[in-house]
């Protein structure tokens, strides 16, 4: 057994940082990093472009905040939201001083560009890799503390609560196949978001929503999880990222016409440069809506790959698309065959994020004595019902550190959790992993072919359109898949990288995920922000003007609901 005061599952932007904040609490911590890939392959490196906090004069905490909480329709908790953009720019300097080199204006301050949903240009970058550089900064600085150990290639499987506490974790060692108790004061969840649930999304492999269904395992509920958002710009195919950063520095979306066709939809008029709030410059969830109309009314391309746009940035011109957007211009090259500089480039809305995850206060803490969660993984909430795009690196660091800080003053006031105990709770998960993965003779169901009926199910209910009858049948084949679920084939019996494995645990939370996703949709009769149905088409401040949350019982989830907290922002008819 592995012994540690805090444990973070999740070597990502949220995991790193908040390991951070707890070294620089004390050099006597030992703090645990566990993470099924190594950190620098964590999917906030693969984030593009940017992250926002306020950084110039003519910006203002109010606004962030005002945006912010626009652009969730309402939904986000705003007293979490004032905490969140005034701790944001300490953050991004932060950073700076850890050697994220971020990009710069000519007279030397840091760059901002435009983003979706924001009055001014807030968003800071390092080019159009901005994931890769924030990562890189932390991974560098986390190396720095002699006090932070490190579990690469390590599956957490479950974690191992005891008496109304969280005590640690059980983890698999990939690299040997040893399920290993690691043992911890207080735990962490930074696994980041599960878009992997439906078949098209800009997320790694590795977003299957571990920690969040850890968390709803050890009776965490999860908050606002029909709340998935699409964005409006990824490669047909792979789902590959376009970064918002293109349509930031002047890209324009167009029809099979050539039309820019967002004036239709009260986004307009189009203008050469950018206007904030504006046509491409609009949100996220009313971009990717207007690209579905748009397919509705015959004036989208077909493709092999389903129906899709172009975003013209030509107009850029190389100079500037080399200087901002060089990573545009090398996945476009790449992934299909186009260059931006002389054509548009084919892109559709792709699943992006989620703005739901495990149930938290401000300071990261899950209703479970010493779990804690940060990140895409937990709904604190200052993302609602639609996030805009660059909050969630920021997110990220706020977070992150403040979990991390609320962590080590929890482990403070703890005693050693019991090694007897916690061996036991790991000897549970070996037997529960043997019968039903490692042991188990005669399983028929495929791994893949029920991800992929899982996969279709999400995408057919809880997709950017949604209406009762659809989301009834999600809900219903959720539950067949998780019978069948309970009878799949493992073929590999081998220790050493036992991928099938892995593949299936993640499979397993999968499934989780997905219920809460989609009975969470169904129970919110009325649109609001990503959640848009057809039956329901209006906002319903009077009897939805609150948060779900959904509950895990073996019947499927248990739907319940809390207050949204409003502060100084009045909800409104959301325009732009
Ligand atoms: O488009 C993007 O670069 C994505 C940013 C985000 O989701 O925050």
């Amino acid at each position: 057994m592995f012994t540690h005061d805090i444990i973070l599952i999740g070597g990502g932007g949220a995991g790193l940082r908040a390991a951070i904040a707890a070294a620089e609490q004390s050099s006597k911590l030992s703090i645990a990093v566990v993470s099924k890939v190594y950190p620098m392959r964590s999917h906030t490196v693969s984030a593009e472009g940017g992250t926002a906090a306020v950084m110039r004069d003519t910006d203002s905490l109010d606004l962030h905040a005002k945006d912010t909480i626009f652009g969730a329709d309402f939904m986000a908790d705003q007293d979490a939201v004032e905490v969140f953009i005034k701790e944001a720019p300490g953050e991004l300097i932060q950073l700076e001083h850890w050697g994220c080199p971020w990009s710069r204006d000519a007279d030397g301050r840091v760059s901002v560009r435009a983003f979706g949903g924001m009055s001014v240009d807030r968003t800071c970058f390092a080019a159009d890799k901005t994931g890769f550089h924030m990562l890189h900064a932390l991974f560098q600085t986390s190396q720095k503390y002699d006090n932070i150990a490190r579990y690469d290639e390590f599956y957490v499987t479950s974690l191992l609560a005891d008496d109304g506490k969280v005590r640690g974790v059980a983890a698999i060692n990939i690299y040997n196949g040893r399920l290993e108790a690691i043992a911890g004061k207080a735990v962490i969840l930074c696994t980041g978001g599960g878009g992997r649930i439906f078949p098209f999304t800009t997320n790694a492999a590795i977003k299957t929503g571990d920690g969040m269904a850890m968390a709803y395992r050890a009776g965490v509920p999860l908050k606002d999880m029909e709340f998935v958002q699409y964005h409006p710009t990824g490669l047909p195919g792979t789902g590959i990222l376009i970064t918002e950063g293109s349509r930031g520095e002047g890209g324009w979306l167009k029809n099979k016409d050539g039309y820019r066709y967002l004036q239709d939809y009260g986004l307009g008029p189009p203008t050469d440069t950018p206007v904030h709030r504006k046509m491409e410059l609009g949100p996220r969830d009313i971009l990717s809506r207007c690209h579905m109309q748009e397919y509705a009314k015959g004036r989208t391309f077909e493709g092999p790959y389903g129906h899709y746009v172009h975003l013209d940035l030509r107009h850029l011109g190389e100079e500037v698309i080399n200087k901002k957007l060089p990573f545009v211009r090398e996945l476009a090259s790449k992934y299909v065959g186009i260059d931006p500089v002389y054509e548009p480039i084919p892109v559709r809305p792709v699943v992006h994020y989620m703005m739901g995850g495990v149930h938290t206060d401000m300071n990261g803490s899950a209703p479970l004595e010493g779990l804690y969660a940060a990140g895409e993984t937990a709904c604190v909430s200052i993302n609602g019902a639609n996030r805009l795009g660059s909050n969630s690196l920021t997110e990220c660091l706020v977070f992150g550190a403040r979990a991390g800080r609320a962590a080590v003053q929890y482990a403070a006031a703890q005693g050693a959790p019991s090694s007897q105990r916690l061996e036991a709770l790991a000897r549970d998960e070996q037997q529960r992993l043997d019968r039903q993965f490692l042991r188990k003779e005669g399983g028929k169901e495929k791994i893949a072919v029920i991800r992929e009926e899982m996969q279709k199910a999400m995408e057919d209910g809880a997709g950017i359109y949604r209406k009762e009858e659809d989301m009834k049948r999600t809900c219903q084949l959720l539950r067949e898949l998780r019978e069948r679920f309970s009878n799949i084939a493992i073929e590999d019996r081998g220790d050493v990288f036992n991928t099938q494995l892995t593949a299936a645990l993640e499979l397993d939370f999968m499934l989780d995920v997905a219920e809460a996703v989609a009975h969470s949709a169904l129970n919110r009769k009325e649109s609001r922000g990503s959640h848009t149905r057809t039956d329901f088409p209006k906002r319903d401040d009077e009897n939805f003007l609150k948060h779900t949350l959904a509950h895990r019982t073996p019947d499927g989830p248990r739907i319940d609901y809390l207050p949204v907290t409003i502060t100084r922002w009045q909800p409104e008819e959301r325009k732009y």
